[in-house]
């Protein structure tokens, strides 16, 4: 069988929310796809849609049933991506999770899955794409999912919000390392968003955060057209373009203090 002429990419977390619309804007510019998550229900009916969605030249997508949060995660799916020769073209790194809680009183496990997930399954996946699109010398892009979270220290969001400030910090300064080469790092920091994420975190938004909440495909559309341009940093929507810019300006104790009051104390 000829290989497909198609760019091709990896999305993570594409059985819900932002990741499957991520692989939908992917799928309408032309890119054939690899999926994971650890719902493979969910992946078969998202690949079924889009290859009717792109019909009669339907794009080809594989689903990847992985839980990358336990150790050998990363690189199994990396595994059945580039099987048979198979490029990547770009690595979505849009999987994660967060956890609304009082942090003493929360189990380890949480915690260290959190961690495991949202910083070294991302940093495992980008050393092995990186390295392999650096292999290959054909265009390609990362576009790693951070949050507005990632920009302000979030009280009894502490854990999730420096996991996410790792990746906005990680990806900056590895987009400045490939500048200049055939691969490009985009950071994308979303603010509320509506997917599974609130139920899976339990968090109950006040009414300032439900004001500014986004549906996930124009999330979606604004970070992959921000990936395709090469663009280092993507905030979509005027109000979490705005927190972020607050953020990098006013005082740190009002920044935290009003990051704790947005998001409210767990009950
Ligand atoms: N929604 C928001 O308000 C918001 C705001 C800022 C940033 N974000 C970020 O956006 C990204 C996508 O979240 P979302 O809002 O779309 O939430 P979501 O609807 O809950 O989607 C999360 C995705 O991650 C996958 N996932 C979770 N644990 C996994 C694991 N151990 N292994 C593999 N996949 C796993 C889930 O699939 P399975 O359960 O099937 O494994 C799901 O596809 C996350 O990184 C999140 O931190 C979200």
């Amino acid at each position: 069988m000829a290989a497909s002429p198609r760019p091709r990419a990896v999305v993570t977390g594409a059985s819900s929310g932002i990741g499957a619309d991520i692989a939908r804007e992917l799928a309408s510019r032309g890119f054939d796809l690899v999926l994971a998550a650890r719902r493979q229900d969910r992946l078969l009916a998202l690949a079924d849609e889009i290859r009717n969605a792109t019909r009669p030249d339907p794009v080809e997508v594989e689903c990847v049933a992985v839980d990358l949060s336990v150790p050998d995660g990363p690189a199994t799916l990396w595994e059945r991506a580039t099987a048979r020769g198979g490029k990547v073209h770009a690595l979505v790194n849009n999987a994660g999770f967060g956890a609304h809680t009082v942090f003493e009183r929360t189990e380890w496990a949480k915690y260290d899955e959190l961690l495991r997930l949202n910083v070294r399954a991302l940093t495992e996946l980008t050393w092995l794409a990186v390295r392999h699109m650096r292999g290959h010398g054909e265009r390609a892009y990362v576009l790693q999912v951070a949050s507005i979270g990632g920009h302000q220290p979030t009280a009894w969001f502490a854990v999730y919000a420096a996991t996410k400030s790792y990746v906005c910090d990680f990806s900056a300064a590895l987009g400045f390392e490939l500048q200049g080469t055939n691969v490009s790092v985009t950071c994308l920091s979303p603010g509320a968003t509506v997917t599974e994420f609130s139920d899976v975190a339990q968090v109950q938004l006040g009414f300032v955060g439900k004001l500014a909440m986004m549906a996930s495909r124009p999330v979606a559309r604004v970070g992959v057209r921000g990936m395709l341009a090469g663009r280092r940093e993507v905030v979509p929507g005027f109000v979490n373009k705005l927190a972020v810019l607050l953020a990098k300006f006013l005082p740190r104790w009002l920044v935290v203090r009003s990051a704790a009051r947005l998001m409210g104390r767990p009950s």
